[in-house]
């Protein structure tokens, strides 16, 4: 088949468009849900194992974009993906900013997570609910809420309408955040390798962070699952450290790349631990 450049000129702005709008990209997802999968209790580790569809073959990093995939098919998910807030206030408050554009109540990462935690009380049970779906859902959100632009601004949705340099190449700061910055770890750092970057990260988990990690997991009294706190945390890095000395037009590079890595690092490796010990209480 032959295209002219017209074409071609759309059939490659409609890949970049797509590739620009996901969560994490494919390898933040994956990490946050391998992280995960390795902390199950035998319970859960076995309830993910019924759950999950056989193509994955028990491997729930293999599914985890599952969720951005049908964003299309299944339009009311799109709203899912994030939580954002009116510009600078950098706290996050349920009844004020957990909607969708339309106004509808409930519909952002936050109440997602809470809801497909809710459907997935339900296994072992008589249930209508479809609960490898909400699994994927759940895996997927849980580390969207931990991307600090996810529960970035309405005005600039997130940062996907500030346009930035990523070192030489034109990007925009949400997308910074999604994939770049992880991929640019991976090839300096990682040998383009990201099972060493999955490595690295659970490495610090034990050691580094091992006196934070109770406190990333408990929730207070009796809730399952705390997706208030994930998203208070995530604006405030937001503020802190993703607008912060990026505004339209910058150019980011080491400085910029160098000392938001470790934060990225840290929200990766929240989300997985945090996603454990959901699934560990869900399904005890
Ligand atoms: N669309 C609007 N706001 C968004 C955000 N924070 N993340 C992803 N997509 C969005
Ligand atoms: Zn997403
Ligand atoms: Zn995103």
């Amino acid at each position: 088949m032959e295209y002219n450049k017209i074409q071609l000129g759309a059939i490659l702005s409609f890949i970049f468009l797509v590739q620009n709008i996901q969560g994490w990209g494919e390898e933040g997802h994956a990490i946050t849900c391998k992280i995960a999968q390795a902390r199950l209790t035998e319970a859960a580790a076995d309830a993910v194992k019924q759950l999950l569809p056989a193509y994955a073959n028990n491997d729930l990093s293999s599914v985890c974009t599952w969720a951005d995939r049908v964003k299309f098919s299944l339009r009311w998910t799109s709203a899912l993906h994030f939580a954002d807030t009116p510009p600078k206030l950098c706290n996050f408050q349920y009844a004020r900013d957990c909607k969708d554009l339309n106004g509808v109540k409930d519909r952002c990462v936050v109440g997602a997570i809470n809801n497909y935690t809710t459907q997935l009380l339900d296994y072992g049970k008589d249930t209508q609910h479809n609960l490898t779906q909400a699994l994927l859902f759940l895996s997927h959100y849980m580390g969207d809420v931990h991307q600090p632009l996810h529960t970035g601004f309405t005005t600039d949705k997130g940062g996907n309408t500030i346009d930035v340099h990523w070192y030489t190449r034109k990007q925009n700061l949400h997308h910074v955040w999604d994939a770049n910055i992880i991929e640019t770890a991976e090839e300096r750092f990682y040998d383009n390798n990201i099972d060493e970057y999955f490595k690295d990260i659970q490495k610090n988990i034990t050691k580094t962070w091992s006196d934070e990690v109770a406190d990333w997991e408990a929730c207070s009294s009796d809730e399952t699952t705390c997706p208030n706190v994930y998203a208070s945390e995530g604006v405030k890095d937001a503020c802190q450290y993703a607008y912060k000395d990026a505004p339209e037009d910058a150019t980011l590079e080491d400085d910029y790349f160098l000392s938001r890595l470790p934060i990225i690092s840290l929200r990766l490796a929240q989300g997985g631990v945090r996603l454990a010990a959901t699934l560990n209480r869900i399904f005890q």
